[in-house]
């Protein structure tokens, strides 16, 4: 067996497969159709403190190679995550990612120390990059020095790794990974969706209720593997890449181009058991490969 482990902070995961939050519900899910145990991690449904019902329907549409979702942050909330979801999430033998979010900076605080606490949560991903929202998404990420002091503060009261996931809908996303990394975070998560807009031309609606949401799917891959490059260029702290992910290929394009781990997000509604394949396959191809270590994949990419 060639060696697929790989570090996130003080989190060490069996392989680099992780499934994306917002395509995987709270894991058990997906129990029926893959060893959560086999997987590197998953990331649940962003948490917020309070349960919160979403935006108005429709709110996902298929695109060419890809999908548009507004779903607005629709989650159990903290409370119920701990209480009914994550019981049966431990005895799983599943490494869990907590995603969250927050309306404001104490919220981002107080649900970082909650989740910090919870036995059977080993990392949190901070989400400030969630187009859909009014308050809680997209405007915590769109400022560096303010993502830094709200890393900062998070991170003041977490010991777990943590975890920022950042958007593409920026001009340059490597002030955004260079402030993760100033703030103390452990991890960048790289991208988030991409706004976008679909229109059905016979009744001219959007097809979309909240007209604009993020698109996600291999439509994106390209632009997700630049700016994973970009951001694993500019820092020394992991980066994981996402956006568009189907097959071991696309996988081993992000690990290539500097990648750490990667997570699988939208082909995970085509394929629920497609984790555990990728890493299976990622382990037959090294030794195929003879590459001992994943380690001597990560950035490996030639310019010259
Ligand atoms: C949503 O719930 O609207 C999607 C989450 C995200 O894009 O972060």
């Amino acid at each position: 067996m060639a060696i697929l482990k790989v570090r996130i902070g003080s989190l060490e995961l069996s392989n680099p497969v992780i499934a994306a939050s917002g395509t995987f519900g709270y894991g058990m899910e997906f129990a029926e159709r893959l060893d959560l145990a086999a997987i590197g991690a998953f990331s649940t449904k962003g948490l917020s403190l309070k349960p919160r019902g979403g935006n108005p329907m429709p709110r996902i549409c298929e695109t060419p190679c890809g999908m548009i979702n507004s779903i607005g942050l629709e989650n159990v909330g903290v409370d119920a995550f701990e209480m009914d979801k994550l019981p049966a999430i431990r005895k799983s033998g599943a490494k869990v990612i907590a995603n969250f979010f927050g309306e404001t900076e104490e919220e981002y605080t107080e649900l970082a120390r909650r989740l910090d606490a919870m036995d059977g949560v080993h990392a949190l991903e901070m989400n400030v990059s969630c187009p859909n929202v009014e308050k809680g998404g997209i405007e915590f990420g769109s400022d560096p020095a303010f993502l830094e002091k709200l890393t900062a503060g998070v991170k003041k009261v977490c010991g777990k790794p943590l975890i920022v996931k950042l958007s593409p809908n920026v001009a340059d996303i490597k002030p955004f990974a260079k402030a993760v990394e100033n703030g103390g975070g452990d991890a960048i998560s790289a991208i988030n969706t991409l706004k976008g807009m679909s229109v059905d031309v016979k009744t001219r609606r959007p097809r979309i209720k909240r007209v604009i949401g993020g698109l996600s799917g291999p439509a994106i891959k390209p632009v997700a593997v630049r700016m994973v490059y970009e951001c694993a260029r500019t820092v020394k702290i992991p980066v994981i890449g996402l956006g568009g992910i189907a097959s071991l290929d696309d996988a081993l394009e992000f690990l290539i181009a500097g990648a750490t781990a990667v997570q699988v997000g939208t082909m995970n509604f085509v394929e629920p058991g497609i984790c555990q394949r990728l890493a299976e396959e990622l382990n037959a191809y090294c030794e195929k490969e003879k590459i001992a270590d994943i380690a001597s994949l990560i950035g490996s990419l030639i310019t010259e």
